[in-house]
């Protein structure tokens, strides 16, 4: 899988991509990030990538000329599944675009800044445009931070226990049950029996029982 992100802010996601599981699943192969400078593709002296708004909006606009410039020069190494625009007015992220996106071999996803980007860049450039909520963050890269931890955990051989990216919430429409470690009693709070008592068969009713009882309580939406 490899992901390509367009920012003009770089530096935002420096950091997501370099710990933990996300860095593991590059180191081992299995995933590559790669983030554009929107700036390095801007064609005046003074790397500008937005400008004001047409008919006197409030507001700078993200202009097509860098970005088309990115994307085109992207476009001529590899072949994109999907070029997707990070946008609150976007359909709503979810567990199964993440698993749809994680069958993919190439993604590009370009960030918006201030206004968003000029529109003819989504007519012309954007196959999807994806809302990681109903609320406006200052730009699309912790968006694309968000796919692109929730596609690469999914790829095979990222997680360590295979089997664990499965019992996720959300996978099956169920939110996962609750979970418990060492020491069995804490102060008197005590671990369910029936985790201690090495019944495998009824350990995995029990956890079943657990998650729908969860999203009853919590996500009965998911149910329906
Ligand atoms: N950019 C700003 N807000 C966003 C959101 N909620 N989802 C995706 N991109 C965004």
């Amino acid at each position: 899988m490899h992901i390509d992100i367009i920012t003009c802010v770089p530096q935002l996601l420096e950091s997501p991509f370099q710990h933990s599981i996300l860095k593991r699943a590059q180191t081992k192969g299995l995933a590559k990030v790669v983030v554009h400078d929107l700036r390095s593709y801007a064609t005046d002296k003074h790397h500008k990538v937005d400008d004001y708004a047409f008919g006197g909006e409030a507001g700078m606009v993200m202009m097509i000329e860098p970005i088309a410039n990115c994307i085109n020069q992207l476009k001529n190494e590899r072949v994109y599944d999907e070029v997707i625009y990070l946008t609150p007015d976007g359909e709503s992220y979810n567990q199964k675009i993440a698993n749809q996106l994680s069958l993919k071999t190439n993604l590009l996803l370009l960030c918006g800044h201030y206004k968003g980007v000029d529109e003819r860049v989504r007519e012309h450039f954007i196959t999807r445009e994806i809302s990681v909520g109903d609320y406006v963050l200052s730009g699309g890269e912790l968006a694309a931070a968000v796919l692109a931890d929730s596609i690469i955990r999914l790829l095979p051989g990222v997680l360590s226990d295979e089997t664990s990216a499965l019992t996720d919430s959300f996978q099956d429409n169920l939110l996962a049950p609750p979970v418990y470690t060492r020491p069995a009693n804490y102060n008197g709070w005590q671990v369910p029996d029936i985790l201690l008592s090495g019944d495998h068969d009824a350990i995995t009713d029990w956890r079943f029982e657990q998650s729908l009882a969860r999203t009853r309580a919590r996500r009965p939406d998911l149910l329906k």
